[in-house]
């Protein structure tokens, strides 16, 4: 299959592109499409043949459902039994915008949606191509459009490279502004913190004081994010995360791979300088990390290096969300 970029405006897009995408959901195709956290790959949610076709694009194990993207609240009762009290603040609070909230599944959803669980997630993204397409077609079926496992792609050309051959149109509208995927919260029990994103544990405790971490969580039967127990956004070379990264710490853990015979790339926030054979600055702020990293592990993938060393960053605000994909890129972890 041959894979057409097609250029679009990412604040006002063309009529155009967005039908010409429109019609090949419509058909039950998959098409890459830009949002502001990262490039998802989408299907019709409601034709359970196009969805099954993101799980063979990417790749994906079949566990791992797929949220779903809306460009009206009232199209979540099309996939969902009800919305709660609750969820309906979170959506008037971050709507449209990167938070992901799961809920009851409506029986009619495709079980490919939902791997099976008796739930389903949802979110309105506020990039404007994702919203027009959703408004066009209804809501869609979108993970990240990467092949599974390896680091969302925050660009078409990462897409492309990742999905050339097996999709038919990547919608590419520049760079993703946030980089790192949605936070999302789950409201089908217990209010629980799934996955960590742009939404911080702080604003939403605003709203859910009770909320729970999915990490202080006891381990279920069946994983609570089905997603979350793969290694993942990960690069095809190891990666070392220095928890507590000072100077001396990077530049010992550096030193130490290359006194094996190894040639070492850094992510670093440049807050000083480490010697390694490669060097990718991703910044000093946990918004500019996470604008960088997907890309940064990427291009250091594609370099003559063998081990990645990545600088640990605090773990909150959006710093939750980024060592959140860090720790599940690593191979190694040093703590001390
Ligand atoms: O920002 C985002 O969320 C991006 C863009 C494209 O919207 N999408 C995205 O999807 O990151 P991805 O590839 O991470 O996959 C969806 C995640 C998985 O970790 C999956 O386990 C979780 O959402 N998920 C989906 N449905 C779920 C459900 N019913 N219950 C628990 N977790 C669910
Ligand atoms: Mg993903």
């Amino acid at each position: 299959m041959k894979t057409t970029i097609l250029k679009v405006n990412p604040r006002t897009p063309q009529q155009a592109a967005i039908r010409k995408a429109a019609q090949l959901l419509q058909d039950g195709q998959v098409v890459a499409f830009p949002t502001e956290t990262v490039y998802g790959l989408g299907a019709d949610a409601l034709n359970a043949t196009a969805t099954r076709r993101v799980f063979a694009a990417k790749g994906r194990p079949s566990d791992d459902p797929l949220i779903v993207h809306v460009a009206r609240v009232s199209d979540v009762q099309l996939v969902a039994q009800r919305i709660s009290p609750l969820a309906r603040k979170l959506m008037r609070a971050f709507w449209p915008g990167p938070l992901t909230i799961v809920l009851p599944a409506k029986k009619s959803v495709p079980s490919a949606v939902t791997a099976g669980l008796p739930t389903v997630a949802v979110r309105m993204p506020a990039h404007p191509v994702a919203r027009a397409l959703c408004a066009a077609v209804g809501p869609i079926a979108a993970p990240s459009a990467n092949t599974f496992g390896r680091p969302s792609p925050t660009r078409a050309a990462h897409v492309f490279s990742d999905l050339h051959g097996k999709i038919p149109l990547i919608l590419d509208g520049g760079n993703a502004h946030i980089g790192v995927e949605s936070t999302i919260v789950s409201l089908a029990g217990k209010p629980t913190l799934l996955r960590p994103g742009k939404i911080t544990v702080e604003q939403l405790r605003k709203f859910i004081p009770s909320l729970e971490m999915l990490t202080t969580v006891k381990k279920h039967a069946k994983p609570l994010a089905p997603g979350m127990k793969y290694r993942h956004y990960a690069p095809r070379k190891p990666v070392i995360l220095v928890l507590q990264p000072t100077a001396a710490a990077m530049q010992r853990t550096v030193r130490a791979e290359q006194q094996r015979g190894r040639r070492v790339g850094v992510l670093c926030s440049g807050t000083y300088h480490v010697a390694a054979d490669k060097a990718v600055l991703v910044g000093k702020t946990p918004l500019s990390a996470a604008k960088k990293l997907f890309g940064a592990l990427r291009w250091l993938d594609t370099q003559r290096i063998d081990v990645i060393v990545a600088e640990g960053f605090p773990e909150k605000g959006l710093g939750l969300a980024v060592m959140n994909r860090l720790r599940r890129a690593a191979t190694t972890i040093i703590s001390s």
